[in-house]
């Protein structure tokens, strides 16, 4: 059974051979993995954002999907739980570094930073971005609700979501987009993230509050 990864932050098991019945013969080698909607939502942003010269992805694991946008892509991961992805993604020619991103020095600081459900605090990988750099973060471990509750160090400039295959972006004009809702309020409606969120709030973690738009990135900028 191949994973192929659809949407930001999810993947879906699709047989390779599309009979629609998972199949009985062993586990194949994990292969790279590129992602239709990260694709198209990475070419809205180069296109009508910013086109970035350097591009940092920190626990990429098999995501290959970057690549396909941006020139300059550096992946690392340290491999915990995604054995073989830097040999793999080594092999497709691209600029990967098993290394645990604290450790990691990069010769000049990176003007794009990709966090999809990377594992880490936003700050172990955010002191690789040169100021006025962007960030494009999911929120499914927080990150993004971190960045948006660290005012100081980041700002919220707006949205991408994948409709119908076609990437939207919206701008946070006037601060909309930022302004959030109390916790209590998705308590009914997103029970799931709710428990996260309540979790997060006491272990430190992940702090924040939910935004009062979700999307599937979210697009900061580093003051
Ligand atoms: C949940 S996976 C996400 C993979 C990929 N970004 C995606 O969305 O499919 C998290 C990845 O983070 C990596 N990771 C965890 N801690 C790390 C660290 N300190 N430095 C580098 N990579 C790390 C793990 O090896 C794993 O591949």
């Amino acid at each position: 059974m191949a994973k192929d990864k659809t949407k930001a932050g999810g993947f879906r098991e699709t047989p390779l051979d599309g009979s629609g019945t998972p199949r009985s013969s062993p586990p194949q080698e994990q292969g790279l993995e590129f992602s239709d909607s990260l694709v198209n939502m990475y070419t809205a942003f180069k296109d009508q954002v910013y086109n970035p010269k350097s591009v940092l992805y920190p626990s990429c694991g098999f995501d290959a999907s970057p690549s396909k946008v941006f020139d300059n892509v550096t992946f690392v991961d340290i491999e915990d739980g995604n054995q073989g992805c830097v040999k793999k993604l080594q092999e497709a020619g691209l600029h990967a570094v098993n290394q645990d991103i604290r450790e990691y020095k990069p010769a000049e600081k990176h003007d794009l930073l990709i966090l999809e459900n990377p594992s880490i605090p936003t700050e172990w990988a955010s002191r690789h971005l040169k100021s006025g750099g962007y960030v494009l973060a999911n929120n499914y471990h927080g990150n993004a609700s971190w960045m948006n509750k660290h005012s100081d160090e980041f700002s919220l400039v707006g949205l991408i979501n994948s409709v119908n295959d076609e990437a939207k972006i919206e701008r946070n004009k006037n601060g909309d987009l930022g302004a959030v809702l109390p916790l209590e309020s998705i308590r009914e409606s997103r029970p799931l993230h709710h428990l996260m969120f309540i979790h997060s709030l006491k272990t430190g973690y992940d702090e924040g509050l939910p935004f009062k738009r979700e999307a599937e990135i979210y697009i900061f900028t580093k003051k």
